[in-house]
């Protein structure tokens, strides 16, 4: 199967069906079988839940760009292959284990799971599911977990971000970055510039929220910056890019400024220079959402809980910029990979 799965000259995605092996239940999964190749579309069996755990019918699943870093061996976590990658999904408890209280036969749910998101069924521990409200549709409860958990942790635990500060925050029309200019704006009533690396990225990103933009494909960031905000600079900068952009943003902070690096989607890992850290009183940190779920699950749990909290409320509105079926999963990897995605991208699984 594995020197299957490698050759080139198959079609991208393609169903292989694998009926007769197994017992029970069949159900549709993406495979990496072997890491910066291709993922397959397979059948697999159904096991049977454990006393805790909690069968889920997937609807959707987020399409993030550490799905793609995971699968080519190039993310913090490395699970053993073949694996199912995505780590965030919403959808419907089909089957609850022997000791589980918290959520019933027929709730809508989102989850986080280690890598197992992308296929039409899951099973999570039901510590990792969380309720869906009435007001919130699957849809949008799909791009809550890891975009708006990752963006409240920033500005709210790490950043302490205050109403009227300025936040500066770049990948600005991804899924992160306009999580962040949402909550930023619409629940913590801070004033954002948007950095993005194209003229469109940047008016989506003024239309969902943000006072001004700058495309750091044409020149200094930071220059932009200080035409934007002033000399005083920024209070606050959320950075996705790394390389250059890091350090530009690091550059534009105000007097006791906050800079919490999220990733380094440019592939670049800048270094601090500690002198300017010193010179403005300035706070750099970082933030890696999903280690919170075994460091400080309060913490972790608290980011979730908020998410959809304000979504009911409609305090926020999650952003879905494109939507594809679990056949197009290596189409969706594609459009992430060439900067072509806006907001999230999601995959369809029913
Ligand atoms: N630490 C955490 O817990 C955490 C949580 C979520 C995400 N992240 C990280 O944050 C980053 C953004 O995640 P996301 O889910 O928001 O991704 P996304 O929606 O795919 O956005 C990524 C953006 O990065 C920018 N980018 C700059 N250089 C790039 C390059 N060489 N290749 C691809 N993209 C490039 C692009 O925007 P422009 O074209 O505008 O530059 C792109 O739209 C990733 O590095 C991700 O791993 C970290």
């Amino acid at each position: 199967m594995a020197a299957l799965l490698c050759r080139r000259s198959l079609p991208r995605t393609w169903l292989c069906r694998r009926a007769g092996q197994g017992c029970g239940r069949h159900y549709r999964a993406a495979l990496c079988a072997e890491l910066k190749q291709p993922l397959a579309i397979e059948e697999v069996a159904r096991r049977p839940v454990r006393p805790h755990e909690v069968r889920v019918e997937v609807h959707f699943c987020g399409v993030n760009f550490a799905d793609i870093l995971v699968c080519r061996g190039q993310y913090q976590e490395k699970p053993p292959l073949p694996f199912t990658p995505g780590m965030e999904f919403s959808g419907t408890v089909l089957e609850t284990g022997a000791d589980v209280s918290s959520v019933k036969e027929g709730d809508r749910v989102i989850g986080v799971s280690g890598f197992n998101g992308m296929a039409e069924e899951c099973i999570a521990d039901q510590k990792t599911l969380w309720r869906v409200p009435e007001k919130v549709s699957l849809q949008e409860a799909a791009v809550l977990p890891v975009s708006y958990g990752t963006a409240i942790l920033a500005l709210e635990h790490r950043a302490h971000t205050q109403p009227r500060e300025t936040v500066l925050v770049t990948a600005a029309a991804g899924a992160t970055g306009l999580a962040v200019i949402d909550v930023a704006t619409n629940v913590l009533q801070a004033k954002v510039i948007a950095a993005a690396g194209s003229d469109d990225k940047c008016k989506l990103a003024v239309q969902r929220g943000a006072q001004g933009s700058v495309n750091y494909s044409q020149g200094s960031l930071k220059e932009a910056v200080r035409r934007l905000a002033g000399s005083r600079g920024v209070d606050v900068a959320i950075d996705m890019v790394g390389g250059e952009v890091f350090l530009e943003a690091l550059r534009s902070l105000a007097w006791e400024g906050r800079i919490v690096v999220l990733g380094f989607a440019g592939g670049n890992i800048a270094s601090v220079p500690a002198n300017l850290l010193l010179l403005k009183n300035i706070s750099a940190m970082g933030l890696y959402w999903g280690r919170y779920q075994d460091q400080d699950f309060p913490v972790f749990s608290r980011s979730l809980s908020s998410a959809l909290q304000y979504c009911q409320q409609g305090r926020i509105r999650p952003y879905v910029g494109s939507v594809f079926k679990l056949e197009e999963v290596n189409d969706a990897f594609l459009h992430v990979i060439q900067r072509k995605s806006t907001g999230k991208v999601l995959l369809s699984l029913k």
